[in-house]
């Protein structure tokens, strides 16, 4: 199949999009067109990291792609005492850029697939932003697990995620606002077609409840949305073993909702610590 253009320098195979070395090279002009407030997400995960980050902490960004975020970390924590930040992508040509943009001494870049990384040293501080969406389901559940297992108690996972509506016909309006904010970057309706086209069976987002439940099954006992824009969601998780179900909640596990009845085995643990209508 021929390549068709998503971008003014990109352009795509339908149903093989890519993070090649041309995506790679117009990628922060790129995503900023694609990804609605994503200078602001990168400046509420900087300051929401002053919970987590301390001296010696360890950082990864999981799908680091040029670095811009533990560039942004970096400095932000440039005072702190032996904190290492490591950045993870599968793509060799981002990792190229990364390493060229960011100069701190106590950052690296790794082209490793995520679902190979060791955490270790342990983590404090996870980021993953516009990533897990490129993984199927089973491999989501096992790449959080790992994060779960590879983090110390108290650190926390901060994901941002294209997302689909809970409801069917809320999912129309959410993807036509979002077309309309494309449109407004300056991306002409062929182009963002031919991004659609490129992302048919990679792309797979899950919607914020369903991302929440995950992260719950994941071991992860505090989950909360910070961020939502229609169809994009930032949701902080924290790995806190002694956390305790609030007995406002536990009282509804007796009560389940039409979704509980219909859930897989597995998801029961999760659900518990949700409201009747599937929220947290
Ligand atoms: C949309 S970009 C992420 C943007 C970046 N986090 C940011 O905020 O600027 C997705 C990135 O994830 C990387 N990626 C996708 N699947 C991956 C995997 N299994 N392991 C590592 N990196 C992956 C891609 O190469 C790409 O650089």
């Amino acid at each position: 199949m021929s390549r068709e253009s998503v971008d003014d320098t990109i352009s795509a195979v339908p149903g093989a999009w890519r993070f090649d070395a041309e995506v790679s090279r117009s990628f922060e002009a790129h995503v900023r067109k694609s990804v609605p407030f994503y200078d602001e997400l990168q400046r509420m995960l900087v300051e929401l990291s002053d919970y987590y980050v301390r001296d010696q902490s360890v950082i990864y960004d999981l799908g680091s792609s040029t670095g811009v975020t533990l560039d942004l970390l970096a400095a932000h924590h440039a005072a702190k005492e032996n904190a290492q930040f490591i950045g993870a992508d599968l793509s060799e040509s981002m990792v190229t850029e990364a390493q060229a943009r960011v100069k701190w001494p106590n950052v690296r870049f790794i082209h490793k697939n995520v679902l190979d990384i060791e955490f270790n040293p342990p983590a404090n501080f996870i980021v993953s932003l516009y990533t897990l969406q490129f993984l199927t389901l089973a491999e989501r559940r096992r790449l959080l697990k790992r994060i779960n297992v590879g983090m110390v108690e108290g650190g926390a996972l901060l994901l941002a995620e294209k997302t689909r509506a809970e409801n069917a016909c809320f999912e129309d309006v959410w993807l036509e606002l979002y077309w309309d904010f494309k449109r407004r970057q300056g991306l002409t309706p062929e182009q963002i077609l031919c991004k659609a086209n490129s992302l048919r069976g990679v792309l797979n987002p899950l919607s914020t409840g369903e991302n929440i439940d995950l992260l719950s099954q994941s071991g992860f006992s505090r989950v909360e949305v910070f961020f939502q824009w229609y169809n994009w969601s930032g949701f902080l998780a924290v790995k806190n073993g002694c956390y305790r179900q609030p007995r406002g909640n536990r009282a509804v596990a007796t009560l389940p909702s039409r979704r509980q009845e219909n859930a897989p085995a597995g998801g029961e643990a999760t659900r518990r610590t949700r409201g009747p209508s599937g929220r947290a």
